[in-house]
């Protein structure tokens, strides 16, 4: 018997920090060995989404219906490079709508389930917040990994991220832990970049992936043509770096 999915959420709290961006090109990386992913877009601005060319003001049904409506899930899956759970502007109000919901917290977690069977790894792209998405989020998954801009380092903000971790573990889904934390966004010219790493690395050890995503514009413009930049750019740095960081989970997942 195949092993149902991985969960795994990506996390920071902090906005731009490249969330989006790794869901997607890890999850390119992974369908390229053959596994079987599938990509739940749990943010309302929908970047996921749109990233893989699904226009969300075109969508009868999101993840908002998934979650408040208790719709089957295969319903709002669009196959592309990966399969996607797309999001809509409407999970802006599903916090809300949620609020008054009994197991309001497990609600994704229940809705994942009859589809785990069907894929090797499930991704889900979080909201830059801590709020009920976010803890859906961490409430379904096994692994986090949290992308971190090195340009901007807040310590703080990582800290917090554990705090709301330890209640999740406490409270709502006892296993659940961090998988990797992952510089991106990074620019090797700089000092700083240099140093934040380090910072990074006294501070969290061997949970930093030795992986780095450094900047280069094709991120910027692989989503633009609605593909990821393993698509986009196949030979170039960029796809590089995400398929050596799907190397390192996978090897992780061995240990
Ligand atoms: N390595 C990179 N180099 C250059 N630009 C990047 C890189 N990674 C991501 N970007 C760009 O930075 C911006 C933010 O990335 P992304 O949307 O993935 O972040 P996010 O954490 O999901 O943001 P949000 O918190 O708003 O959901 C995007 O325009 C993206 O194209
Ligand atoms: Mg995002």
């Amino acid at each position: 018997m195949t092993p149902k999915a991985k969960v795994i959420a990506f996390t920071n709290q902090k906005g731009g920090v490249a969330k989006t961006t790794t869901t997607l090109n890890l999850a390119a990386a992974f369908a390229e060995r053959g596994h079987r992913v599938l990509c739940v877009d749990l943010d309302p601005q929908a970047n996921l989404t749109m990233s893989q060319g699904i226009d969300p003001d075109s969508l009868e049904v999101s993840m908002y219906d998934v979650l408040v409506h208790r719709l089957s899930i295969r319903e709002v899956i669009r196959k592309r490079e990966v399969d996607v759970a797309c999001a809509s502007i409407d999970l802006a109000g599903a916090e809300i709508a949620m609020s008054a919901m009994i197991g309001r917290e497990r609600a994704l977690k229940k809705a994942i389930e009859p589809v785990r069977d069907d894929y090797d790894f499930i991704f889900i792209d979080t909201p830059p917040s801590l709020g009920l998405l976010t803890i859906n989020a961490l409430t379904a998954a096994q692994k986090v990994i949290v992308p971190v801009q090195c340009e901007y380092l807040s310590m703080r903000g990582l800290i917090q991220l554990q705090n709301t971790l330890a209640m999740v573990r406490d409270e709502l889904n006892p296993d659940v832990e961090i998988e990797g934390i992952l510089p991106t966004l990074v620019d090797r010219r700089t000092v700083h970049a240099k140093e934040a790493i380090e910072i990074l690395e006294e501070n969290f050890g061997d949970r930093v992936f030795a992986s780095r995503i450094n900047k280069t514009i094709r991120f910027a413009e692989a989503p633009v043509k609605g593909m990821s930049v393993l698509k986009y750019d196949p030979n170039g740095k960029a796809a590089y770096a995400y398929r050596r960081l799907a190397e390192e989970v996978l090897a992780n997942g061995k240990r």
